[in-house]
């Protein structure tokens, strides 16, 4: 039996929407992705059904495509912003300031200026600096501060060293933002995206509750609402839980530490909502081997590190790729095109495609709908951004 991983598409995409995006995909050259949209609506209808009590943020940084945005604007979704580019691309569409939060803790004092004179009210803080200059361009505006969490190890892709800060500032900071004349609205956290450990949410979860009580009984301050961030699954080779085993333990979670009566709960899911519907098509360039008599083959591709596929870094995130080529599975090298030696995808990692693989084959790169549009280099080696179509 092989030891490599056989890519079953059915285990990823039904038949109809493969054959649907196949079909498109064969009208065009490659590199590009291609985006069935029904899909996120269903991953988007699955995320509210699954947590019936929350609201959702969608992560614009996923993939800001308009497509997506005014799909999801129609669905009735909040958005959680990173810059002031984010912004305007989600305030053209017409988002009211009501259903946006700034959620990045890095920002410099003339894009607050602008949320606030914009109309945002909501700004996530995990530092006094930042904190009062939020107090001074957004008067009077709800803050909720990032705590650090565990859970570096079990997520594929961690978040929380950059952000965040440990429980003792966050209890600090509230009191101070009430002290500036902001409203200490919450407590937010990430546990890192594509989080396999639903237990990291449990660890978290009992932090807040802890700050929670301890800012109501020394300072009279109630905070209202718990920011879980992203870090919910999306399809990639590695299996998962599914995201109602997430649901139905996060809301154990919270009932353990809040009982019955909830905070606002938001959700700031990005991945779980793009990533299942896209599909990247790339084209074999080269096969070659690097002796006569070396076992492994290199495989180099049109599409690499610098063209969306940014999240192989580490061969962190290990997408599953899908030829139409036959043959027993055979151990490869992927890499890119450029001429840098850090584009190579997966080398680590022990990848077999099919032996009869050739050059000018496709390669379908499945679950690459988020983090890959955005990701990809303007004119790296002369290569334009990865292409993008939405169905
Ligand atoms: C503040 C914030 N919220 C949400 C997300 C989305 O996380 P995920 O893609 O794991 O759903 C991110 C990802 O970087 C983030 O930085």
């Amino acid at each position: 039996m092989s030891q490599f991983h056989a890519i079953n598409v059915a285990d990823y995409y039904d038949t109809e929407t493969f054959s649907k995006i196949k079909a498109f995909a064969d009208t065009k050259p490659t590199p590009f992705v291609v985006i069935d949209t029904n899909i996120i609506a269903k991953q988007y209808n699955d995320m509210v059904e699954s947590f019936p009590y929350a609201d959702v943020f969608y992560a614009v940084k996923a993939n800001p495509a308009k497509e997506i945005l005014s799909l999801l604007r129609d669905k009735g979704a909040n958005f959680d912003i990173a810059s002031i580019y984010e912004l305007n691309m989600v305030m053209e569409l017409g988002v009211t300031p009501d259903r946006i939060s700034y959620g990045n803790t890095i920002k410099k004092r003339q894009d607050v200026r602008e949320f606030y004179q914009r109309g945002v009210r909501m700004f996530a803080s995990d530092s006094e600096p930042d904190l009062r200059m939020i107090a001074e361009e957004a008067p009077g505006s709800r803050v909720y501060v990032r705590i650090l969490t565990e859970g570096t190890e079990t997520a594929d892709w961690p978040l929380s060293r950059k952000f965040g800060c440990q429980n003792e500032m966050a209890y600090e900071l509230l009191v101070l933002a009430r002290d500036l004349g902001l409203q200490p609205y919450g407590i937010s956290f990430h546990v890192g995206s594509q989080q396999r450990d639903i237990g990291a949410w449990d660890a978290a979860i009992g932090k807040v509750s802890v700050l929670f009580q301890r800012l109501k009984e020394d300072h009279g301050i109630e905070l209202q609402m718990v920011n879980m961030g992203g870090g919910f699954p999306a399809n990639y080779i590695d299996k998962t839980n599914t995201l109602g085993m997430y649901a139905e333990q996060i809301t154990y979670f919270l009932k353990e530490d809040f009982g019955d009566n909830f905070p606002r709960i938001i959700l700031e899911p990005g991945r779980s909502l793009i990533s299942n519907a896209g599909i990247l098509v790339s084209e074999v360039v080269l096969i070659s081997r690097k002796s006569h008599t070396a076992l492994e083959r290199w495989v180099f591709t049109d599409v690499g590190k610098f063209s969306g596929l940014i999240e192989t870094m580490d061969e962190a995130i290990k997408f599953p790729i899908y030829t139409e080529a036959k043959g027993p599975l055979e151990r490869c090298v992927i890499a890119g095109p450029t001429c840098d030696s850090a584009d190579i995808m997966y080398e680590q990692y022990a990848y077999g495609l099919p032996g009869d693989l050739a050059i000018g084959d496709r390669m379908y790169w499945l679950t690459t709908g988020a983090y890959t549009t955005t990701y990809s280099a303007v004119c790296f080696n002369g290569f334009p951004p990865l292409q993008a179509y939405y169905l």
